[in-house]
């Protein structure tokens, strides 16, 4: 009997464990801080020979955000077993703090289930036995933001096909659009779940008719769920199996095995989420990469039931994990293959390499705690394979990192996950996108942080590029004007405009990637009472008139806040940007000027009076000569702390200037 159990770290569970496995039992660690163990006996997994390619199905679950992903994804794993009805932990796969915190899904999670098709077993023939399980299928439940997107374009590489989640109320929302586009795409076979049925406002036919004016899906094939109630569910699976094809690899094939994720464990090392595509894999083999040549040894192999479960052995079709003493991301490399040492293999396709849409300083609060945050950051990005990571140096913060990000959640994820994961405490910088400059002597630079731009007067900056992207917006039509306001005022143009039915609008815009990575979206929703959608994809760079905006403290520039932003908004910006310093800096014991300048031009300035110390406190009495001399020696101190002009700067400072667009 499976039990699922919570447990604090300690040195207890430590030995437990130990002696847990040497006894057979399977115990799993999800992530640090927080154990969920689970304890299986032996006996209750399937034999995994018994499930050749035809009996098994990879599928993965994809929405737009909130439209029930993960708790259709629950009631999947409740249907079949895999986790008890009335776990006490809604959305299961969504393991991560920061994900239950926020309640959206950032991680893409795998779980294995076994299925027996309860339909077909009645009308078996009399005589035979039937096995214990028909099907294997392997569930990816998806996150549903868009900067999360290649999570889910990784995820359906290991899949045959997608369940199309759309909310019953809510439509077909921007990121339904990229999703389904993701999917067909990658050639899987879409099957439409039209969710949250048991709503008031829930609109079925509604849906179906978008479904199928914009992607041509038959409204016949639309599944109905209410992954709340239970309504429909016990028609999903079997459209599963009848619908989306078998993974289509050859058992007597060599083995070929895609990584397809992967996170660090404290005491395994690095664990391979992988798929199977060809081959089988023991425990004992000799595996290599193709990325580095290197070659490991497979210490436990086995599958997410949904927690690790080994089982010895994974076969063609298969998904499941891998533990082969890699320890960083220069080793573990998502969309590798692996293969046996011995044989030598094509490489499988891979994936296309992360697009960083978003660049920050990364500090240590403390500077010296630079190893920590190192180690730290090299644990996480093992996890988190799409941030690029750049050691820099900071003449104000000292040595730190360039991270690139696919977006401003996900930076804001990945610093959340560095604090409560590793305990890290970091500043970061102004984000900035990726711009090119050209120079008078033709020389190009690719600017991902602004303190690096320079100009001289025999290298003068001659032109400029910044990186735009196509915006899909979908609105109720009477938000239309509001929005056409919103994205002309951040140097969009309108690329499409068309009715998806009586009341909705979808509108494509090309806008810098600039204006949007900061509040374009808090905008959009505000103006529009939450009822907007929107997703990017990336497009071409387009020339522009930028500059670098510095921001001076006492006449110094301070490196980590400069910013490159457009000329015609540079002004307005460097007085909002000074102005909120103003209100987060703390008075010191002398005046600080606060500037905001380009080149040698100050376009903004305001100044924090100092705070004067009573340092006639002490002094009973009239003795006016004292007091004078008092307070002359103050001037003469705040002089000398204006000279060396040693401005304190909170770590807020940075955060509001991040909210500056
Ligand atoms: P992200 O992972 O953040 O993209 O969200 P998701 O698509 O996984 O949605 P999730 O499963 O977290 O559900 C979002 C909200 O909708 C939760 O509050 C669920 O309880 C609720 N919900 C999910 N399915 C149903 C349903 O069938 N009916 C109703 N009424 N609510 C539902």
């Amino acid at each position: 009997m499976a039990c699922v159990r919570q447990a604090s770290r300690s040195s207890r569970w430590r030995l437990l464990r130990s002696r847990f496995e040497d006894e057979g039992w399977i115990v799993g660690i999800q992530h640090r801080g927080c154990w969920y163990s689970r304890l299986a006996g032996k006996d209750e997994v399937a034999d995994l020979s018994e499930f050749p390619p035809e009996r098994i199905r990879n599928f993965s679950i994809i929405a737009h955000i909130d439209h029930g992903k993960s708790t259709l994804a629950d009631r999947l794993l409740e249907l079949t077993g895999t986790i008890k009805k009335g776990h006490g932990q809604p959305q299961y796969l969504d393991k991560l703090q920061v994900e239950r915190e926020r309640g959206i899904t950032v991680k893409a999670q795998t779980a294995t289930m076994f299925y027996k098709n309860v339909l077909k077993s009645n009308s078996a023939e009399a005589g035979v036995i039937s096995p214990k399980y028909d099907y294997l299928l392997n569930l990816i439940d998806t996150p549903g933001h868009v900067d999360f997107s290649y999570e889910v374009s990784r995820s359906l590489a290991a899949c045959q096909g997608a369940l199309l989640v759309v909310d019953a109320a809510q439509g077909v929302q921007a990121q339904t659009v990229a999703n389904f586009y993701l999917a067909f795409e990658s050639n899987l076979t879409i099957l439409p779940v039209i969710n949250k049925i048991d709503q008031p406002t829930a609109d079925p036919e509604r849906v179906k008719a978008q479904l199928k004016s914009l992607f041509d899906l038959n409204p016949d094939d639309v599944l109905l769920t209410s992954a709340k109630t239970g309504q429909g569910l016990e028609h999903v699976l079997p459209a599963v199996i009848e619908r989306i094809p078998s993974p289509s690899g050859k058992r007597d094939s060599p083995l070929r095995m895609l990584l397809l994720d992967s996170y660090y464990d404290e005491y395994k090392g690095v664990i391979c989420h992988v798929a199977v595509v060809d081959g089988c894999l023991h425990k004992g083999d000799k595996i290599t990469s193709s990325a580095t040549g290197q070659v490991y040894e497979i210490f436990d192999v086995g599958i997410m039931h949904p927690e690790l479960t080994p089982t010895g052995v994974l076969f063609t079709g298969q998904v499941g994990y891998v533990v082969s003493g890699m320890r960083s991301t220069k080793e573990a490399r998502v969309g590798d293959t692996l293969h046996h040492a011995k044989s030598s293999v094509e490489p499988l396709r891979g994936f296309k390499p992360a697009k960083h849409m978003v660049f920050s300083g990364l500090y240590p609060a403390d500077g010296s705690d630079f190893d920590a945050l190192n180690a730290a950051i090299e644990k996480l990005t093992c996890n988190d394979a799409s941030v690029s990571v750049a050691k820099e140096t900071s003449t104000a913060l000292g040595i730190g990192f360039r991270c690139g990000f696919l977006g401003l959640l996900h930076m804001d994820v990945f610093h959340q996950r560095l604090e409560q994961e590793y305990g890290a405490h970091v500043i970061s910088t102004v984000p900035t996108v990726p711009y090119i400059f050209e120079y008078s002597d033709g020389s190009k630079i690719n600017v991902q942080n602004p303190a690096a731009l320079s100009s001289s007067p025999g290298k003068r900056i001659v032109a400029c590029w910044e990186p735009s992207v196509i915006a899909t917006v979908i609105i109720p039509s009477e938000y239309v004007g509001a929005v056409i306001t919103l994205c002309s005022e951040r140097r969009g143009e309108q690329l499409e405009y068309s009715f998806i039915d009586s009341q909705r609008v979808l509108m494509k815009y090309r806008l810098p990637l600039r204006e949007i990575v900061v509040d374009f979206y808090d905008q959009l929703k505000s103006i529009t009472s939450g009822y907007a959608s929107f997703d990017y994809e990336d497009s071409e760079y387009q020339k522009s008139d930028l500059v670098k905006l510095d921001i001076l403290l006492n006449g110094q520039p301070v490196d980590a806040m400069a910013t490159i932003v457009h000329n015609l908004k540079a002004q307005r910006l460097g007085r909002e940007l000074v102005e909120k310093l103003k209100k987060v800096i703390d008075r010191q014991m002398f005046e600080i000027t606060i500037q905001a300048a380009i080149g040698s031009k100050v376009v903004a300035r305001e100044t924090l009076s100092a705070m004067r110390k009573n340092v006639l406190a002490k002094c009973y009495g009239g003795d006016i000569t004292r007091k004078k001399k008092l307070l002359e020696k103050q001037k003469e101190g705040k002089k000398r702390m204006k000279r060396v002009g040693s401005v304190d700067i909170p770590q807020e400072a940075f955060h509001e200037l991040m909210k500056v667009s």
